[in-house]
């Protein structure tokens, strides 16, 4: 699965038409759409010179948490971490801010820009502890792949 999508994702950044808004949804769309257990897919940013979080595009049910400070719920802790978080058991994390009481399980892969950490993506699943060090590595491939988007303006 991640080694078809790996491809796909490098010819859908490498397409000059389109925003990079419009190529990070794709992303998410389709993220979401082809692993079973992505229930919501979405980007988060720094927001200008703020020590917060910007929700960017997503895939997924609407959410409240558009902005999440910096230390505050997974993401939150990410930002200054600058460190993969895996969540195998939301329910078991006291510093967690719940978007859905569906979701059963989180990930959240910081996203450097020449070594700083600009941002994050961040998956939620309604599948119990389902993530592997195979959705790190290929998630950290995705951030990888947008932060050369992003330093190419
Ligand atoms: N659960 C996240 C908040 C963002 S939602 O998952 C979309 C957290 O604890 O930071």
């Amino acid at each position: 699965m991640f080694s078809t999508l790996r491809p796909k994702i490098d010819t859908l950044l490498a397409n000059p038409a389109g925003t990079t808004d419009d190529k990070l949804q794709t992303i998410c769309d389709l993220l979401k759409d082809t692993v079973p257990y992505y229930d919501w897919v979405g980007f988060y940013f720094k927001n200008g010179d703020k020590d917060e979080l910007k929700l960017g595009p997503y895939a997924g049910a609407p959410t409240d948490h558009v902005i999440i400070p910096f230390g505050k719920g997974i993401c939150g802790q990410v930002a200054v971490s600058d460190q993969n978080f895996v969540v195998p058991d939301v329910q078991a994390q006291d510093n967690y801010i719940a978007c859905s009481i569906s979701v059963k399980a989180e990930i959240v892969v910081p996203l450097f820009v020449n070594g700083i950490n600009i941002g994050q993506i961040d998956i939620d699943s309604d599948t119990p502890d389902p993530f592997t060090e195979a959705d790190e590595r290929f998630l950290e491939f995705v951030n990888e792949r947008v932060a050369k988007l992003l330093t190419k303006g």
